[in-house]
């Protein structure tokens, strides 16, 4: 089966969503997604979206600046201003979709607070906004004739001209997207997937950490489909840590406690009960994420134990119940209640802040190619995120990637005789449970080798160690019928890997980079790029 469409976007989070429902509006979009529809890192989102609503306290400026001092001197700053100031007009537009902020009783916007913030910014459905903006997302893409979603469908590759016989250069500028090669996981058949403007939206990649608060999804799969395709990406060493995952041993994927919780009050403290912060950063318990996870990493060293706590029971029962209706009733399954019991944390894999390198309206290194959201990097970021910025520069993007896509993608002309999928010689495995070994090998590696804190010897070993799961995946693949798992292994490998090297290329400590090698800044500010 083939298909062929205007728009096709991989990933149904906010990104992806966000950019189809405007682009229907000239075309035919076709949203192809892994697993189910809603499923994604938007489903989870817990804290709100940063964005400067209260002009009285608030200004671009200081979230400008905000962002600016959390990205530690790699952000664009020019993309920063960008963000911060087309925000507002892009939250408007979900709030006209039909998502719901909280508001206080006075009737304006109940904003919160989150680590790295000087201002109250944060707009929040309770402790649900990304399950909150993805239904209002989704029931208006249901309304729109012009979108097709095939969920279960997985993007294998995409197509360039590789795939006619052409040899294609990482050098090249000419590198052309005709759209990509999905595995339909019901029938168990690659489809041939072509369109004019392909958009990559497909989250991140949490489970190259065995710990992370990402959901199943978020492979990397994005960023290794455009590596393996030959374009660029960017600064993938930062991985954002989320300090505060709740410590429940055995739950896999982790549940995430909000830093909203600490902008409303809550305290890291040691287990014998008494606060650390102070002694690591003068913001305490709300000083930026990178610096809040390392200081937890060296507590749970030093002290021998899994976890930290994070106490809010100072805090009124009802305000809390109020705030975190979520994060209370999960407390309570597992027999914490939070206005009396101190909440066991500890730093868990969250956030990817590197991707594929876009340019300033999202275009790719590979021309028809534009990449949106937690998969891209645009440069807002720089070597770490400010909490809550992520779903903005989703929104940001989407819209400046449709501002450029429309242009002109009536001309784009595609190919004759791009090839189906080939599935000769490969068989049917039945020792899939090699593939799920080497999965939590390299996991274990990358938490024992890449974690918070590195070293250049520690970075060799994980390199070493990563060569020979890559070999034998690459091996297995080639001989292989195409299964889900496969494929994620093959992505989370490449993704490693690129986080590894990055790691390796960046001889300084920087933002959520650090390595006991090299704990200063370098004097030259620099990108790792591939
Ligand atoms: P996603 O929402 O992850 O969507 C990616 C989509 O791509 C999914 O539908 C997935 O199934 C699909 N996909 C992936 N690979 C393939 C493939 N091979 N083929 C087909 N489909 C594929 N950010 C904030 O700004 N504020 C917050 O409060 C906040 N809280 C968070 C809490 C949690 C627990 C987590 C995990 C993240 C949080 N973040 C938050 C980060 C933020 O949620 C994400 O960065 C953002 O939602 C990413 O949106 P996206 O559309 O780029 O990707
Ligand atoms: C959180 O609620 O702590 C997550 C916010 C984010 O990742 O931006």
């Amino acid at each position: 089966m083939s298909k062929n469409v205007d728009f096709l976007v991989i990933g149904s989070g906010i990104a992806g969503l966000s950019f189809a429902l405007k682009a229907a509006k000239h075309g035919k979009v076709l949203i192809v997604t892994k697993s189910n529809e809603d499923e994604s890192n938007t489903k989870y989102a817990q804290g709100g979206v940063a964005v400067v609503v209260d002009k009285k306290e608030d200004s671009f400026e200081k979230h400008i600046k905000d962002t600016l001092i959390a990205g530690d001197g790699l952000c664009d700053p020019q993309v920063v201003e960008i963000v911060v100031n087309e925000g507002p007009e892009r939250i408007n537009e979900i709030i006209e979709y039909g998502t719901n902020f909280d508001m206080t009783n006075e009737g304006i916007y109940d904003l919160a607070k989150e680590g790295g913030h000087s201002e109250f910014r944060v707009l929040h459905y309770k402790d649900i906004t990304g399950f909150e903006i993805e239904r209002a997302l989704l029931e208006q893409i249901h309304q729109n004739p012009n979108i097709e979603i095939l969920t279960h469908y997985f993007a294998v590759d995409l197509i360039t001209q590789h795939h006619l016989g052409e040899f294609v250069d990482k050098s090249s500028t000419d590198i052309k997207c005709y759209g990509i090669y999905a595995f339909n996981t019901v029938t168990n058949v690659v489809e041939k997937i072509l369109s004019k403007v392909t958009v990559m939206a497909s989250g991140g990649a949490g489970h190259i950490y065995s710990v992370t608060t990402n959901p199943t999804i978020a492979t990397g799969d994005g960023v290794a489909m455009v590596y393996r395709a030959k374009g660029k990406v960017r600064n993938m060493e930062f991985i954002q840590f989320h300090p505060t995952a709740l410590y429940n041993p055995g739950e896999y994927p982790s549940f995430l406690i909000s830093e909203a919780v600490r902008g409303f009050g809550g305290v890291l403290k040691r287990t014998n009960g008494e606060e650390f912060m102070y002694e690591y950063d003068e913001r305490g318990s709300l000083a930026p994420r990178d610096i809040v996870a390392r200081a937890i990493d060296s507590e749970i060293k030093k002290s021998g134990e899994d976890f930290v706590y994070l106490d809010v029971r100072h805090r009124s029962k009802a305000d809390i119940i109020n705030h975190f209706p979520n994060i209370y009733a999960k407390c309570l399954d597992i027999g914490l209640d939070m206005t009396k019991d101190m909440i066991p944390v500890a730093p868990a894999c969250h956030y990817m802040c590197g991707g594929v390198l876009v340019d300033h309206v999202g275009r790719s290194s590979i021309l028809n190619l534009y990449a949106c959201g937690e998969c891209s990097s645009t440069g807002l970021h720089g070597a770490n995120r400010l909490a809550s910025n992520s779903l903005l520069e989703a929104l940001v993007f989407a819209h400046r990637i449709y501002d450029d896509a429309i242009k002109g993608f009536e001309e784009i002309t595609l190919p004759v005789g791009i090839p189906d999928w080939d599935e000769k010689g490969v068989k049917l495995s039945n020792e899939d449970i090699l593939v799920t070994h080497n999965i939590r090998e390299m996991q274990k590696l990358m938490n024992d080798y890449v974690g918070i804190v590195r070293s250049d010897f520690r970075l060799d070993r994980a390199m070493r160690r990563l060569g020979l799961l890559y070999e034998e995946t690459e091996e297995f693949y080639k001989r292989t019928k195409l299964s889900v798992k496969l494929c994620e292994l093959r992505n989370l490998i490449q993704v490693s890997y690129l986080v590894v090297k990055s790691a390796m290329m960046r001889k300084e400590s920087r933002g959520l980079h650090y390595t006991t090698d090299y704990p200063e800044h370098a004097a030259v500010l620099e990108d790792t790029v591939f």
